[in-house]
């Protein structure tokens, strides 16, 4: 911890995601970005340069420093799992940007690792924190939609060619990259996070605008939850300008569909007083990053954040996003991948994981 008793923040990583960390931590009180570590001294120099922290060439430099409670690991999918491992061995607590990891593998060793050092292991699936979505898990709780019949996602969005292009890890499968893991993972993530586990998945995957690239940039898939009821996620990035993302819920007293970050419907059997606040909620000017990668604020990133801070100066008993609750949203879109790639529906969990990342 810093001398002046503010949560210490290191970044491993100074790629794109970088910025989006280091504004939340500025934003927070309690909160103090400390240092940026990257193997590109040019990207670190950049981070720097804004945000007036220090820089670093490596992971161990950043856990050398006792002023570094937390450390947010930004580096590419496949790379999650060793940094993570490391820094809670470091006694560090761990912010990782999504996907957890590559396998469920991979995440029970982070999971266990940060429970045997007894540190806090946070996701950022920081969607989980619009206010609609928050609302849609209030009135499931609740039981107000009565039985959950469907829950769908829609992500038609635009990704050009110099994206993928713009850095080898973009574009390779075993580095998580393609569309299901690396963008609608937050969609896959929020039916899961609202309806609870898959049972079983049915996917195609296709590339319809980037055949520079090996990788599905699009994906069809069918989901039966172990609730009941059923599903599909559509989502693309060949689909340009890009339009914003639509979570559709469907319950037998009740629909509500997010689309961006705003609440456009919210409709029950039984209206009652509070439901036209709800309607009115999400900033809806903001960017969902439906046509670029940056388009999006760091508003929802510094709830995730600023919360991790809360668990280490022990104000909260665990991260907002644990993660635990995301690896059910792994095995969901794992699942998708197998079925994919043997053309059948798959039940979950998938049993041989270790084939889903081979060329
Ligand atoms: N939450 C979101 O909405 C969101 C959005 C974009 C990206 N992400 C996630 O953030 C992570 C990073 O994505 P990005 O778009 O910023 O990638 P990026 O390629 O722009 O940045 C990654 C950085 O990690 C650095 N790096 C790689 N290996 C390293 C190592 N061993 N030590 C130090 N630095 C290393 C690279 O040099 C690069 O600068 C990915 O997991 C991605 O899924 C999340």
């Amino acid at each position: 911890m810093p001398t002046n008793g503010k949560v210490g923040f290191g970044l491993l990583g100074a790629g794109l995601i970088a910025p989006f960390h280091a504004n939340s931590i500025k934003a927070s009180d309690g909160c103090e970005l400390i240092a940026v570590a990257d193997l590109d001294p040019a990207r670190v120099k950049k981070v720097t340069d804004k945000f007036g922290c220090e820089g670093r060439r490596s992971l161990d430099e950043l856990l050398d420093d006792g002023r570094i409670d937390v450390i947010c690991v930004l580096t590419p999918n496949h790379l999650h799992r060793d940094a993570t491992v490391k820094a809670t061995a470091a006694g560090k607590h761990v912010l990782v940007e999504k996907p957890p990891a590559m396998s469920l593998k991979e995440t029970d060793e982070m999971i266990a690792a940060a429970r045997s050092a007894g540190t806090h292991l946070g996701i950022v699936l920081q969607c989980r924190v619009r206010k609609p979505i928050l609302a849609m898990k209030e009135a499931i709780a609740s039981g107000r939609f009565g039985r959950l019949l469907s829950a769908d996602a829609y992500m038609k969005w635009f990704r050009s060619t110099e994206y993928y292009l713009s850095d080898a890890w973009r574009s390779s499968r075993r580095s998580g990259a393609g569309v299901t893991i690396q963008h609608a993972f937050h969609y896959i993530d929020l039916l899961q996070f609202l309806m609870g586990p898959g049972a079983a998945v049915q996917a195609r995957m296709t590339n319809l605008m980037h055949p520079q690239v090996n990788l599905e940039d699009t994906l069809n898939a069918f989901v039966n939850f172990a609730n009941g009821a059923q599903g599909v996620v559509v989502a693309s990035t060949a689909l340009w300008p890009g339009t914003d993302v639509r979570i559709e819920i469907n319950g037998e007293n009740g629909t509500a569909i997010m689309t961006g970050e705003r609440m456009t419907t919210w409709k029950f059997r039984d209206e009652q007083p509070g439901d036209e606040a709800v309607r009115q909620l999400g900033r809806g000017s903001v960017g969902t990053a439906a046509g670029g990668p940056a388009d999006f604020d760091f508003a929802d990133h510094q709830v995730v954040i600023s919360q991790m801070a809360r668990c280490v100066r022990g104000e909260q008993s665990e991260p907002i996003i644990p993660a635990a609750s995301a690896r059910a949203s792994l095995e969901i879109a794992l699942g998708m991948y197998k079925s994919a790639a043997t053309g059948q529906p798959v039940r979950l969990p998938v049993t041989d994981e270790e084939s889903i990342w081979k060329d």
